[in-house]
């Protein structure tokens, strides 16, 4: 497997016998003896640590086991941080900031000495944007996960991050929850390192790199602080070094089969509508031709196997206890609805890491005979309001209201729902359709989760908990309801969506996969030609180049100069 022989990327850096050579030996040495300079891989640690992203804030710890498994096999770690970015924290969105970070992580691959590259990934955007920044360099990539917190506890009752904050929220408002009980319960809910510990789109994501092949198996739910989360950090570690090796590249692994792999793990694990957009623009790195379309295609007939928040009952620690995404993909391949034949980090196939996996809990992972949803996977809509199409997740919406027909209400933008939504004089009831605008890429800016709107409270207080709701915007994948997604083209360049009025009839057939208006085409043409383009933000800075060029949901939500692999070579010295 090893060839001693073979003349690694970083040896145009550090094996230079001249003034060159000197300083990138010199300044890189302090503390490493000079002999880690014989040729040696040199592997990558991209670190997305960071106080302000909580859900990242072991990953110093887990760095320092990634080095010893790289040492071990004969490697030079070099740790090296890039932006990060806490849900929690970032406004206006995480979602603005997960293409700047892919640029500086393809930049810092790409200009650095390194042969191969680790991407501690964690927090939502985080998984994205490191592996769409190194799929556009594509050296021999690994992803370490950081794994999900510890189940939530609040008065004896699990409870899971986001999802029942969501719910705690809906309590208070119509009065089911004392605002002192809603204080003690945000005490419980975080209670270790990690990520959300239910299917949100941290845990969706790490389940999507897995079912790529671009982890090792069990990276996705092994609870950030069990002690084989270390032990993974050390095998990854070890890992990467074989692959630089083997020259084990990430194209290698990013095939058309292995992006449908990850659609259909997607839906066997009921993934957050996130997965869409990220798979989609992480799929254009690569240059894999991968559409809206397959994740209806391939996810379609899917089953949600797992019962996890938000879709179901458990919780990630109860996943990994129960099998890990293993067993999942050993289920769908049995089924034959997995390419088995997708080669993945370990130099083995899919089907070869994961064909004897045992599932140990059949509540938590359910057999094929008696799934949580039938259909799981993601319901791609079009219609004469959605030209370029909506996603809706089946299993986090209502049966009921999967096919409906009610009167908008109109909320022009997040502020605007956010003023309106408590008047008691609004014209509203639970047959309504809430339709948001101005909250995709171009016009939030970013695509904000603020699709999942909280119901008005003169609708909470009849006891109704769902409603059918509509915007170009995200929701997250803690979240749940009957919640339409990504309407495209979005408000804010002109779609049908900038056009729906209060009172407009909007219709809802998701075994169909339709979303209409029905409002005559004449209508709309007059209403077009009296729709003004809303103001952005902010002109300049980032934001300025972000709404400018950032595309539209359907294809990734990429900007359009990052769109594709740019290689690894970098022709000229720096002095
Ligand atoms: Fe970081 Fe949910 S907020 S993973």
């Amino acid at each position: 497997m090893k060839d001693d022989k073979k003349v690694f990327r970083s040896a145009s850096w550090f094996a230079k016998m001249d003034k060159d050579g000197f300083v990138h030996r010199s300044w890189q040495q302090r503390g490493f003896p000079t002999d880690v300079f014989d040729g040696r891989p040199i592997i990558g640690i991209c670190n997305t640590w960071s106080e302000l992203t909580p859900c990242n804030a072991h990953f110093r710890t887990l760095a320092d086991y990634v080095k010893r498994g790289v040492w071990e096999a004969g490697g030079l770690p070099l740790e090296f941080p890039v932006m990060s970015s806490g849900e929690t924290n970032l406004r206006p969105t995480a979602m603005l900031f997960r293409n700047l970070i892919s640029m500086d992580v393809e930049e810092s691959i790409r200009a650095n000495p390194i042969d191969g590259v680790v991407l501690l990934c964690g927090c939502d955007k985080t998984t994205p944007a490191l592996v769409m920044g190194a799929a556009s360099v594509d050296l021999p990539s690994i992803v370490l996960s950081g794994g999900a917190m510890l189940n939530g506890k609040f008065c004896g009752q699990d409870i899971g991050s986001g999802t029942d904050v969501w719910r705690f929220s809906e309590d208070v408002r119509a009065g089911r929850m004392s605002l002192e009980s809603f204080m003690e319960a945000q005490t419980g809910m975080s209670r270790s390192t990690g990520v959300c510990m239910v299917m949100g789109t941290a845990s969706t994501m790490a389940t999507q790199v897995e079912a790529l092949g671009l982890s090792l198996p069990h990276n996705a739910a092994i609870p950030a602080p069990d002690s084989r989360r270390l032990t993974i950090a050390h095998l990854t570690g070890r890992r990467i070094v074989e692959m630089v090796h083997e020259d084990l590249k990430l194209s290698r692994i990013l095939t058309r089969d292995a992006f449908e792999n990850a659609i259909r793990v997607n839906g066997a694990v009921g993934g957050s509508t996130n997965a869409v957009i990220h798979l989609l623009a992480i799929a254009g790195r690569v240059g894999v031709q991968v559409s809206l379309d397959d994740w209806d295609k391939y996810g379609r007939d899917v089953p949600t196997l797992l019962d996890l928040m938000p879709s179901g009952r458990f919780l990630m620690e109860d996943f990994y206890y129960a099998g890990g995404l293993p067993a999942i993909i050993r289920a769908l391949a049995e089924k034959g609805l997995l390419h088995k034949e997708a080669v993945t980090v370990n130099g083995k196939t899919i089907w070869e890491n994961c064909k004897d996996a045992k599932t140990w809990n059949a509540e938590v992972i359910r057999p094929f005979e008696k799934p949580l949803v039938e259909s799981g996977g993601i319901a791609v809509l079009r219609g004469n309001l959605a030209p370029d199409g909506a996603v809706l997740k089946p299993s986090a919406a209502s049966p009921h209201l999967l096919q409906h027909r009610g009167r908008a209400v109109v909320f022009e933008s997040i502020e605007d729902y956010h003023a309106r939504i408590g008047d008691p004089d609004l014209d509203v009831d639970e047959t309504s359709v809430l339709v948001l605008k101005n909250c995709g890429p171009k016009g939030y800016p970013g695509m904000a989760e603020v699709g999942n709107m909280g119901l008005p409270p003169k609708v909470l207080e009849k006891g109704v908990t769902d409603m059918v709701r509509i915007s170009d915007a995200r929701m997250s994948g803690t979240a749940y309801g009957t919640v339409v997604l990504h309407v495209c083209p979005e408000a804010a360049v002109g779609g049908p969506l900038a056009l729906v009025r209060n009172g407009d009839m909007i219709s809802l057939d998701v075994s169909g996969r339709g979303l209409s208006i029905d409002v005559s085409d004449e209508e709309l043409a007059k209403r077009r030609a009296e729709w003004r383009a809303p103001e952005p933000s902010m002109k300049g800075g980032y934001q300025g180049l972000y709404v400018k060029h950032v595309q539209q949901a359907n294809t990734g939500a990429d900007l359009d100069f990052l769109v594709g692999c740019r290689g690894s070579t970098v022709l000229r010295e720096s002095h």
